[in-house]
């Protein structure tokens, strides 16, 4: 088993069967293995490696994803807060306190919370990223003097599309905290006690919460549903797909860009869009038309292209040419698979890790619900842009979707040994 692999499905320690993951979670992720709720919760994932957590890590039940905006304009406050953040997230994807021991001094707040106070780790991954604006500000000055080391996917921004309603307020951003956990009050700790470590120097610009998780990354991982009820994660790439697959679709590598290259190789990009979905209008939707705009049966997640779906038909690859009853294609050109399959869009393949949000209701009673879509790329501007743009044009599905969100941030790779921070190559 490649490295990266190891590390994806929780490192040595885990596949090795030693100390890091607990009991009977050992083998969780690994192929074949069967995903045990029972264990999720014991899980731990090392927070040091090669790549950082959160990206192949089989995908937990839920997410609570935040963005920061940096009020200090001190380059070494910046760095202090990385360390602070980088030595908490290790202690609670630990399974431990904020601070390590409870606190023992009772005239002081204590340094955690304590809300997840002896609960399991959970699963919990946190993952960081960096955002354009902590480059340069709106007017383009160097906010920080790292502005010369600034990628150029996040100089070049994300593309306006059709149909899209975004709210600048709760996209994008300077600092990007993405924390995944199988017991949602674990990942909302995790983002709590980040918020207030970094009070003074950074603030919570947005934080979205996400439960069910709408993606597979590994082949261990039963398929989950999204709101529409369909299967959701099928075709994904997966952490077993092998070094050569994901380092052409999902790492940067050296060599694809001269300004970030020597912080950002090994590292991947954060792609995410807050999708509402109109539920009332898609319940109205008859079967048959519903599985025509996904181009898969609702039941199994089976192609159209197989003419008798079943339990065993879902990872049957999908047959573009294939021929219905009528004598029509079984998948319209139009369904949603068709649109962004690999095989239409010159090759391009993402790692999909998003989740089912509900953010309560309308005044008229209609859920405020969707998908918080999450895509890591090695390039947004030849794997996730040009296939949105033909979604926004042609998708069926489209017609039940409003984007109201935005994020974009550069996630550099994992932690070495010796880092004392995120982004150490960046910022020290
Ligand atoms: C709320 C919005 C969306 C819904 C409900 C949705 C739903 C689905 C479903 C049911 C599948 C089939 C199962 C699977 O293979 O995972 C699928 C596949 C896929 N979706 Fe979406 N999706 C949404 C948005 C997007 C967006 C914004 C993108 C990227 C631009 C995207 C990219 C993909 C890709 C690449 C596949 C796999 C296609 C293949 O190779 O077979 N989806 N989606």
């Amino acid at each position: 088993m490649d490295r990266r692999r190891l590390f994806a499905l929780g490192g040595a320690a885990g596949a090795l069967g030693i100390a890091g993951v607990g009991g009977g979670a050992v083998g969780y992720g690994i192929r074949g293995a069967k995903a045990d709720k029972r264990s999720a919760t014991e899980l731990r994932y090392p927070f040091r490696g090669e790549i950082q957590q959160g990206i192949l890590t089989p995908a937990q039940d839920n997410m609570y994803t935040a963005a920061f905006d940096v009020t200090d304009e001190d380059l070494d406050s910046l760095r202090f807060l990385l360390e602070d953040w980088t030595v908490a997230a290790e202690q609670m994807t630990a399974g431990e306190l904020v601070g390590g021991a409870p606190s023992a001094n009772r005239e002081f707040p204590p340094a955690d919370s304590g809300e997840a106070w002896g609960y399991p780790a959970s699963g919990l991954t946190i993952t960081f990223g960096f955002g354009r604006s902590l480059f340069v500000d709106d007017k383009g000055r160097d906010r920080f003097g790292l502005a010369e080391k600034m990628p150029a996917v996040l100089r070049d921004g994300v593309p306006k599309f059709a149909n899209e309603a975004l709210r600048t307020d709760a996209s994008d951003g300077d600092l990007l905290v993405q924390a995944c956990a199988n017991d949602p009050q674990v990942a909302v700790h995790a983002i709590r006690n980040l918020t207030r470590i970094a009070f003074g120097t950074a603030k919570l610009r947005w934080g979205q919460i996400g439960y069910g998780r709408t993606s597979s990354t590994s082949t261990a991982q039963e398929t989950p549903r999204n709101l529409f009820g369909f299967k959701d994660g099928t075709n994904n790439i997966k952490s077993e797909d092998g070094d050569k697959e994901l380092d052409k679709h999902l790492w940067v590598q050296s060599g694809d860009d001269d300004a970030s290259d020597a912080w950002m190789t090994g590292g991947t990009y954060f792609m995410a869009r807050k999708i509402h979905m109109y539920l009332e209008i898609w319940d109205r939707v008859s079967l048959a038309e519903q599985e025509d705009i996904i181009g898969r049966d609702k039941r199994y997640g089976a192609p159209q292209s197989v003419a008798s779906p079943d339990a065993d038909a879902e990872f049957t690859p999908l047959d573009f040419a294939a021929k219905n009853g009528q004598g029509d294609r079984a998948i319209d050109a139009r369904a949603h698979v068709a649109i962004v399959a690999p095989e239409h869009n010159h090759g391009a393949m993402m790692l999909r890790r998003g989740y089912n949000y509900t953010d309560g209701n309308d005044s008229l009673g209609r859920l405020d619900a969707g998908l918080f879509f999450i895509a890591y790329v090695r390039d947004p501007r030849t794997q996730f842009y040009p296939i949105l743009k033909t979604m926004a044009h042609k998708d069926l599905l489209t017609e039940y979707l409003q984007h109201q969100a935005s994020a974009l941030f550069a996630i550099p790779p994992g932690l070495g040994e010796s880092d004392t921070m995120i982004g150490q190559k960046l910022l020290a």
